[in-house]
């Protein structure tokens, strides 16, 4: 923990309800940043913003699906209106979709619903969140990918490929930003323990951790140290790039 890292900062974390949105979105406040949560749970979204207040911290939430363009931009407004000012972008909003489905199995709505959450919505929230990081000419966006996208887990076909395709847009677009104050990477972990794995069969899990050389699941406390330094300041030399946190299954 670094103490007033985040200080008179800005942060939006999408999926910030619970799992790694929500561990990041705690870490970035005790670290001095004013952090707004978005995501879809309300319940959830209410007690994981009331924990970060309770240390006399600075949070707030809105209920807003990523895939929605209109409320996605709005959302986005809304923030530059009460604070001024954008610094970070995490977005960890997705869904993991059908798993153990091969593809004949995979139903065309759910392919579709699956590249809608993870790689439109990937699109829309990071379009609406770098003019306000241009007009500071500071900004640092990080959109979680995942080791599926990397290497295409079996029985996942459109989770893998909407992180694949979030892989992509991180190169592309931390290249359009480059010459300027803003920085935009990705992170691509192995299997983190979170309510996301919870319908996951044991066997697919199984399956993801024996790959894993450390031989455990990732926690939400590692991977939230690990965005917490690209989101910083101090990481002003690297952007378009894919970050591992892997337990040593992506040596490449
Ligand atoms: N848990 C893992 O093993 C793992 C591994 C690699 C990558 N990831 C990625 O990390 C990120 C966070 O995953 P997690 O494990 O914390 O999952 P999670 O399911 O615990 O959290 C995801 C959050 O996103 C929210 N969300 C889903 N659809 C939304 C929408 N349309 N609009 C707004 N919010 C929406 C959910 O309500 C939930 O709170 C995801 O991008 C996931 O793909 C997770």
């Amino acid at each position: 923990m670094y103490e007033g890292r985040f200080a008179g900062q800005v942060a939006l974390v999408t999926g910030g309800a619970r799992g790694i949105g929500a561990a990041i979105g705690q870490r970035l406040a005790k670290e001095g940043a004013q952090v707004i949560l978005w995501d879809v749970l309300e319940s959830t979204l209410v007690k994981t913003t009331e924990e970060i207040r309770k240390h006399n911290l600075h949070a707030s939430y809105e209920v807003i699906d990523i895939t929605d363009k209109v409320a996605v931009a709005k959302g986005i407004d809304h923030i530059i209106k009460h604070h001024d000012r954008l610094d970070v972008m995490v977005h960890c909003a997705a869904i993991s979709g059908p798993t153990s489905t091969n593809i004949v199995d995979y139903s065309a709505e759910d392919f579709r619903h699956l590249l809608d959450v993870n790689l439109y919505g990937s699109f829309l929230v990071t379009k609406y969140a770098i003019p306000p990081m241009l007009d500071k000419d500071y900004g640092r966006i990080l959109l979680i990918a995942s080791i599926g996208g990397k290497e295409g887990n079996p029985g996942m076909a459109g989770y893998a490929a909407s992180k694949s395709g979030v892989l992509g847009l991180v190169k592309a677009i931390g290249k359009e930003y480059a010459h300027t104050g803003i920085t935009i990477n990705g992170l691509a972990p192995a299997v983190i323990s979170t309510p996301m794995n919870l319908d996951t069969h044991p066997d697919m899990l199984e399956y993801m951790t024996d790959k894993i050389p450390m031989g455990r699941l990732g926690t939400v406390e590692e991977v939230a140290s690990m965005a917490c330094w690209i989101l910083s300041k101090e990481a002003s030399f690297n952007t378009g790039f894919n970050f591992d946190l892997s337990g040593g299954r992506a040596t490449y």
